[in-house]
């Protein structure tokens, strides 16, 4: 079974000329849901990482599958004003404009180490903002993974600038 097959692309979603890569059919299939949240955690098997950052939405669902299966805890990053207590906030950059994402102020203790998961990366900006609301507060980010790259985009680059170690499973040109 190929992971990359897994995955639905629709055309013209959520603007026209855009190809969507569609994660839903891949965690609609047992076999390659288990199989996408083996493969991402492979390197850190054995290895002692706190805790795992998803990011909203789909971030989520990939995010909370792997903190379980390394027996980390779950720290969810949200679009500005859905957090209950006190938060830190980073602007980020969207294709056209920027946006604001938070965490909870006592969600990470510095020093913890840290895994960044989201579904896709593309031009970067999600992940990048993530990543410096992560430092902020202390933490060790030891990696980023996602299932899907798109690799045009360069996204996966600027992370690596970063001194981020990147980890993803299928690639869409
Ligand atoms: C998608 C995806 C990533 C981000 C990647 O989320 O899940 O979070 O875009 O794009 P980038 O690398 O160019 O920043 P989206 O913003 O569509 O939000 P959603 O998960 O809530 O639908
Ligand atoms: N996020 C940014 N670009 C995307 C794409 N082409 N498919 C799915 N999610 C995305």
């Amino acid at each position: 079974m190929n992971l990359k097959d897994a995955i639905r692309t629709i055309p013209d979603y959520p603007k026209p000329g855009i190809l969507f890569r569609d994660i839903t059919t891949l965690l609609g299939s047992a076999k390659a849901f288990r199989r996408a949240i083996d493969e991402l955690v492979q390197p850190w098997a054995g290895d002692k990482i706190d805790k795992v950052a998803g990011i909203e939405a789909r971030g989520f669902i990939v995010g909370g599958a792997v903190a379980h299966q390394l027996s980390a805890g779950f720290v969810p990053i949200r679009k500005k004003g859905k957090l209950p207590h006190q938060t830190v906030r980073m602007a980020y950059a969207l294709e056209y404009g920027t946006d604001e994402m938070e965490m909870h102020v006592d969600a990470v203790i510095a020093g913890e180490r840290l895994i960044l998961v989201d579904d896709l990366i593309a031009t970067g900006g999600t992940a990048i903002g993530a990543v410096n609301l992560l430092r902020n507060m202390g933490a060790n980010v030891v990696a980023a993974c996602f299932i899907v790259d798109l690799p045009d985009l360069g996204g996966r680059q600027k992370l690596e600038a970063l001194d981020v170690p990147v980890r993803t499973l299928t690639a869409f040109e």
